[in-house]
C-alpha cells in the first residue's frame, strides 16, 4: 500500500502489542484470523462465546487457537460490576439492571463494555446483524471523541495499478449518517483525510454531486458546495476542491481540464465525500464489485475508541486485515 499501510500498522503493533475483542467467537473467519494473529504475537484476540462451542468449531475447521483468551458473556464472573457501570452510563435513559443484563447477553454490547472498562484495547464486531445494531452500542456507551459531534464511517479501497504501486482511495460516509449537514460533511472530510493518510495517500478531496462548479442546481448541490468551501476554509492545509464536483470531473484529467481547468484536485481526487449514505454506500460497492478494489471498512471515524465491524461479505483474510487496522489506527 504505497509504502505505508499494513506494514506500518504491523510495525506499530510489534512495538506496542494490543488485545482485540472479537465478538463473533464461533465464526470460522474469525477463528482463521485469530489463528493467524496468535501465530504472529503482536495482536492478541479475545474471543467472545461459549468456550466448548468455540473449541469444537476451531477443531472442526482445523484452526489452532491455543493461547486465545475466551470470555463467555453468559457466565462472566464480573457481570455485576459491568451491569452497574452500564446502568451508570445510561442513567439518563433510565436503563434498569434487568435491561442492562439482557443487552449484555449480546456480544456487541458485552464487547463494547469490555473496552469501556479497559479489559481490552480494541474490538472487531460482528457482521451477523445489521450495521445499525452493530454500531449502536458504541454510540451509546463510548460516544464521540472530544471535539467531535458525530461518528461516521469511511471505506478504504485498494487495487494494484500498472505502475506497481497500489491505487488507494477513501470514501465516506459509507455507513452511518443518512444525509449529513454542511457542518457534519466538514467533520467527515477531516476525519476521512486523516484516516486516508494512514494508508499512505496524500488526500485530494472532492465533495461529490451531480453538478460541477454550479453546472447543476438544487438544494443538495448547494449543500455540497457550501461544505466544500467551508472545509477548505477550515482546513487550508488539506487539498480540497472548494466547490462541488461530479465524479468524472473528480477523477478524469480530461474532463477536469474542460470543466475546471485551474483546479489542482479535479482529475486527480482520491478522497471522496458523498452527499448521502445511499450514494456513498453504493459508490464503494460499485468500486469493490465492478472495479476490483479490495474494500477495508467500515472504519468508524470520530468514535472515542478503536471499534470496527467487518462486513457480511468479508473473507478470513479481510477479517484479519480489519483486526490489524482496527488495532493500529489511532494507536499513538
Ligand atoms: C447510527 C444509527 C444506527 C443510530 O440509530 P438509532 O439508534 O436508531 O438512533 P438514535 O437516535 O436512537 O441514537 C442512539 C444513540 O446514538 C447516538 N447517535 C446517533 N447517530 C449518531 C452519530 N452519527 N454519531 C454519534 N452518535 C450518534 C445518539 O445520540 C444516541 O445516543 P443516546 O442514546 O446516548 O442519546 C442510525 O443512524 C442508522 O441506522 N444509520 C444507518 C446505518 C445503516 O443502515 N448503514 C448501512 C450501511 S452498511
Amino acid at each position: 500500500m504505497n509504502g505505508n499501510g499494513f506494514g506500518t500498522f504491523i510495525e506499530k503493533l510489534r512495538k506496542n502489542p494490543q488485545t482485540i475483542v472479537m465478538t463473533e467467537g464461533t465464526d470460522e473467519r474469525v477463528l482463521e484470523a485469530s489463528s493467524r494473529l496468535l501465530a504472529s504475537n503482536f495482536l492478541k484476540p479475545i474471543l467472545l462465546g461459549n468456550p466448548d462451542e468455540i473449541q469444537k468449531k476451531s477443531e472442526e475447521a482445523g484452526f489452532n487457537i491455543r493461547g486465545a483468551q475466551i470470555v463467555d458473556p453468559m457466565t462472566y464472573d464480573k457481570i455485576d460490576e459491568m451491569v452497574d457501570l452500564f446502568c451508570e452510563i445510561r442513567k439518563d435513559k433510565g436503563l434498569t439492571p434487568e435491561e442492562a443484563r439482557e443487552l449484555l447477553s449480546h456480544p456487541n454490547y458485552f464487547g463494547t463494555m469490555m473496552i469501556k472498562m479497559g479489559l481490552a484495547d480494541c474490538m472487531l464486531g460482528s457482521s451477523s446483524i445489521s450495521t445499525s445494531d452493530t454500531v449502536r452500542p458504541a454510540l451509546q456507551i463510548i460516544k464521540t471523541k472530544p471535539g467531535r459531534s458525530i461518528v461516521s464511517a469511511c471505506v478504504i479501497l485498494v487495487r494494484p495499478s500498472a505502475t506497481g504501486e497500489n491505487e488507494v482511495l477513501a470514501m465516506a460516509d459509507c455507513g452511518i449518517n443518512e444525509r449529513p449537514t454542511v457542518d457534519q460533511l466538514v467533520e467527515i472530510c477531516e476525519d476521512t483525510a486523516n484516516c486516508a493518510k494512514n494508508f499512505g495517500i496524500s488526500p485530494k478531496i472532492a465533495f461529490l454531486s451531480y453538478s460541477t462548479k454550479g453546472s447543476g442546481h438544487g438544494e443538495d448541490v448547494d449543500r455540497m458546495r457550501n461544505a466544500a468551501n467551508k472545509a477548505r476554509e477550515e482546513y487550508p492545509e488539506l487539498m480540497i476542491e472548494g466547490d462541488e464536483l461530479q465524479f468524472d470531473a473528480a477523477v478524469s484529467p480530461r474532463v477536469a481540464r474542460q470543466k475546471c481547468p485551474n483546479s489542482k484536485v479535479a482529475g486527480y481526487a482520491n478522497t471522496f465525500i458523498f452527499p448521502d449514505l445511499n450514494a456513498a454506500n453504493m459508490g464503494y460497492k460499485i468500486a469493490q464489485r465492478m472495479g476490483n478494489f479490495e474494500a477495508y471498512g467500515l472504519i468508524l471515524l470520530g468514535l472515542n475508541a478503536r471499534i470496527n465491524n467487518f462486513s457480511w461479505g468479508s473473507n478470513a483474510m479481510e477479517v484479519y486485515s480489519m483486526a490489524i487496522l482496527t488495532a493500529a489506527l489511532d494507536l499513538s
